[in-house]
């Protein structure tokens, strides 16, 4: 099947070669083609380029674009789409007074999520997991990691991870599957949180490694959660079956997290809500990504991560929803990249490489998705008729999608 997208007004990260992330300075170059074509093959970007010279193609479709962008679909590296009911009774407590952290020290938060999921059938799960992909695939996202976290015992861990797997298969997005385990400490182990790590790091984590239910681990490690001892032990535990950090980290406080990420090698740490010199510092020269997360801000009224800061000082940064229950019940990265640019002072262009390809480099996806290169994915964005790219922040609340393609295919 071979698509032409043609009279295309701005074609957006177009990337010649294919490249892993942007860093610092390089993040504000966005290279596009003005009034161009792309031509798709199997799901695939076969060939690009401007209108002037566009060759005379044989194709099964056209598509004609005049007025309209087109980008890479937006890469969500950090969500938790799997999980049971709302928490809406909370939302509320919030308006009325209580922090987010009052509202998990009287059993609400992550215990009260993984309390509904433990009563949640495996289908029941799927089904209520399947709406919200499909809702943040139709926003523009074309590429999702999804973590666990919300079982909190062997079994729903496991059965959280299976509906991870059953989205993988009857969908075509790529998505990633990250174990967090460590994402609370239930209220049975409250006074042993060494029996919990045992658990995991004992039975559940060599299970998941045997099943292949995910590629990645994860830890909240926080103050009042786990702490960076007990995210070591996690992920040396998960190094030994090859999975790769990826971690929630200074989200409240820094308490040198993003060191011990750094030290695991970890593809992303992730938050850094908190950042203190030492912590921007570490991560200099490094492969792990700093994601940040301005849905979860916005929504429980903490800082922002200071990206403005970490781009100048030569950082890259990748932008992410962090869809869950709790913290950020939204997944629409349009507004992520929106408020990136208004809260974070991140301009369009850092906001959509953020988006685009560094999302991608933080779920180790960077050759598959994450620009126009060809060869990679036709999961792409077909825009509303826009003036400008920075159109697509600057509308803020709303979203500039008309259309979006997965593997070439219109969803
Ligand atoms: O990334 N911070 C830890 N975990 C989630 C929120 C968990 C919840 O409140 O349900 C987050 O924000
Ligand atoms: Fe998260």
């Amino acid at each position: 099947m071979k698509i032409l997208f043609k009279n295309i007004k701005e074609l957006i990260q177009v990337r010649e070669e294919s490249i892993d992330f942007v860093s610092g300075k390089e993040m504000s170059v966005l290279p596009t083609i003005k009034n161009a074509y792309l031509l798709v093959n199997d799901g695939l970007i076969e060939d690009y380029g401007s209108m002037d010279s566009c060759p005379t193609f044989k194709v099964d479709q056209e598509v004609d674009a005049t007025g309209k962008m087109i980008l890479p679909s937006w890469c969500d590296s950090h969500t938790h789409i799997v999980y049971a009911g709302n928490r809406e009774g909370e939302f509320v407590d919030r308006i009325n007074g209580l922090t987010y952290e009052e509202i998990a020290n009287n059993g609400g938060g992550i215990l009260n999520s993984a309390k509904k999921l433990q009563e949640t059938s495996e289908d029941d799960l799927y089904e209520q997991s399947k709406k919200r992909l499909e809702e943040v695939i139709k926003l523009g996202t074309g590429a999702v990691e999804i973590k666990s976290g919300y079982g909190l015992t062997h079994d729903a861990e496991l059965k959280m991870l299976r509906v991870i797997k059953k989205l993988k298969e009857n969908y075509t997005i790529p998505i990633k599957a990250t174990f967090l385990g460590a994402h609370a400490v239930p209220a049975n182990y409250k006074s042993n949180k060494q029996d919990y790590l045992d658990l995991l790091i004992n039975n559940v984590i060599p299970q998941v490694a045997q099943e292949n239910l995910a590629q990645y681990i994860d830890v909240f490690c926080e103050t009042g959660y786990f702490s960076v001892d007990d995210t070591r032990q996690i992920l040396k535990a998960g190094k030994k079956y090859g999975l790769i950090p990826k971690i929630h980290v200074n989200q409240f406080t820094s308490i040198d997290g993003v060191q011990l990420g750094v030290e695991y090698n970890a593809l992303s740490v992730d938050h850094l809500e908190v950042m203190n010199p030492e912590d921007i510092e570490i991560l200099k020269n490094t492969r792990t990504m700093p994601v940040a997360l301005p849905s979860c801000s916005y929504f429980i009224s903490i800082p922002y991560t200071p990206a403005r800061q970490m781009i100048d000082e030569g950082l890259p940064i990748a932008l992410a929803t962090d869809f869950n229950p709790g913290s950020t019940p939204s997944g629409n990265m349009n507004f992520v990249v929106a408020t990136a640019c208004i809260k974070m002072k991140m301009t369009p262009e850092e906001a959509i490489n953020a988006a685009t390809i560094n999302g991608a480099y933080a779920m180790g996806l960077e050759n598959k998705v994450g620009s126009i290169t060809k060869g990679k994915l036709a999961n792409l964005i077909l825009t509303k008729p826009i003036n400008s790219y920075g159109f697509i922040p600057y509308s803020f609340g709303n979203h500039q999608v008309e259309k979006v393609y997965l593997k070439g295919e219109e969803f």
